[in-house]
């Protein structure tokens, strides 16, 4: 049974928030589950929602309390914001029609240069001929666009996770963003660029790989996204958000550091809400795409994904570093008399008792430790077979006994 501990406050939170990428091990379907357990130790402290990913649990919570906003991929913290943002939308009567309006000035720059960069998809085209056009776009890889200043997506994944027409717009959005930089505003047009990317890429929402035409059926399928449109998409999750959003006058912090980092700033005795990666699947090999648009850079791309070289390789995916990951873990929580609930999964790369060992011997005496488990659904992010599997999700609860 759960220790019972004396609360002096109780947090509430939004159960509906807008959805913006589809996220493996997203949190959205567990929030009510997740706050009431929160409340069980809460007694008014700031919270750190340490690896947030979608950010939705910082959506949920963002306007009740002060929120430290953590995770390795920079995709995650403009989530965030865009949750936890200081708006005034009367400021920004027709943002919507704005940011379309300069995106379609640099779209007629590029077609007025390169008139022949045309793809027309329809269904049950030959197939032979659907994989040459898949062919030209991706070879697109090797022209220069010196003339073009921005054109990171039509270069690097035109005819694998979009067509040349949907980079086209993905890279006149990202350069509009640009003119809002010093709004909040500008993590709103990211946001919802992230929303429309997922929805008409030809892959499973993530980026894992792109799916190969190598027969009718599945070219039909992949041209039923080639032929899907960012825009909509677009003034769809942008109108949500608005909707959603408002003034928050709270002093959240967002960061893109490794966790042990951020549990070097957070306050003494916040409330640290932890969810790693449980296992050996890298999220930067899922997501690299996100956060080349945010960081739009230009990486060297490598493989059939194309993914950007540079990506992180997270400890609790290795099996030789992971039991040194939730030390350091326990420990960072130690060093800040924080609470801690933790997020992990029965088919994880370490067992609960290892967990809850490992966490009573870093955490020590002065800590009371427990755990308790739910069974959900948990999406695997694939498209037909083994969509989502029943998995027991664990939460560690650890609170110091002292305070
Ligand atoms: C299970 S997901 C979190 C899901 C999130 N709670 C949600 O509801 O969307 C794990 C997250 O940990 C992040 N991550 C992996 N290694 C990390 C590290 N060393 N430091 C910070 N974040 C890390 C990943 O980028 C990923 O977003």
């Amino acid at each position: 049974m759960s220790p019972i501990f004396t609360v002096d406050k109780v947090l509430n939170y939004k159960l509906k928030v807008p959805h913006i990428i589809k996220y493996m091990g997203s949190k959205s379907s567990l929030l009510k589950y997740l706050v009431d357990s929160f409340n069980e130790i809460y007694e008014g402290e700031d919270i750190c929602d340490l690896f947030s990913g979608s950010s939705v649990l910082s959506g949920s919570l963002g306007n009740e309390v002060t929120m430290h906003v953590n995770d390795i991929q920079s995709y995650s913290a403009v989530l965030a914001k865009t949750y936890l943002g200081n708006y005034c939308w009367a400021d920004y009567p027709n943002i919507i029609e704005e940011v379309i309006q300069i995106a379609q000035k640099h779209l007629e720059k590029v077609h007025v240069l390169y008139p022949k960069l045309k793809f027309e998809y329809h269904h049950n085209m030959p197939l032979k001929e659907f994989n040459d056009l898949e062919q030209q776009q991706q070879e697109l890889i090797y022209s220069d666009f010196i003339d073009i200043e921005h054109h990171l997506f039509i270069k690097k994944y035109s005819g694998t996770y979009w067509s040349f027409e949907q980079c086209l717009w993905i890279d006149a959005i990202r350069i509009a963003a640009e003119e809002y930089s010093k709004t909040p505003v500008y993590n709103t047009i990211l946001s919802s660029l992230m929303f429309a990317m997922a929805y008409n890429a030809q892959s499973t929402g993530h980026y894992a790989q792109y799916r190969k035409a190598n027969n009718p059926n599945s070219m039909n399928d992949i041209i039923i996204y080639r032929k899907k449109e960012i825009i909509p998409y677009f003034e769809k999750k942008f109108k949500e958000l608005i909707e959603f959003t408002g003034q928050n006058q709270f002093e959240h912090t967002f960061n893109s550091l490794d966790y042990r980092e951020c549990l070097e700033f957070i306050p003494e005795g916040t409330l640290v809400y932890a969810d790693p990666p449980y296992n050996f699947v890298h999220y930067s090999r899922f997501y690299h795409a996100l956060e080349t648009l945010i960081r739009y850079d230009y990486p060297d791309v490598l493989f059939k994904g194309r993914y950007r070289t540079d990506r992180h390789q997270s400890p609790f995916c290795k099996s030789s570093e992971v039991v040194g990951a939730f030390e350091e873990l326990f420990q960072g929580i130690k060093n800040k008399k924080a609470k801690l609930v933790l997020s992990y999964s029965n088919s994880g790369m370490i067992s609960l008792e290892e967990i809850l060992e490992l966490a009573k011997t870093t955490l020590g005496n002065n800590y009371e430790v427990y755990s308790k488990g739910i069974d959900y659904k948990h999406s695997t992010m694939g498209r037909v077979d083994d969509k989502s599997r029943e998995v027991k999700e664990y939460l560690v609860m650890a609170k110091p006994i002292n305070k």
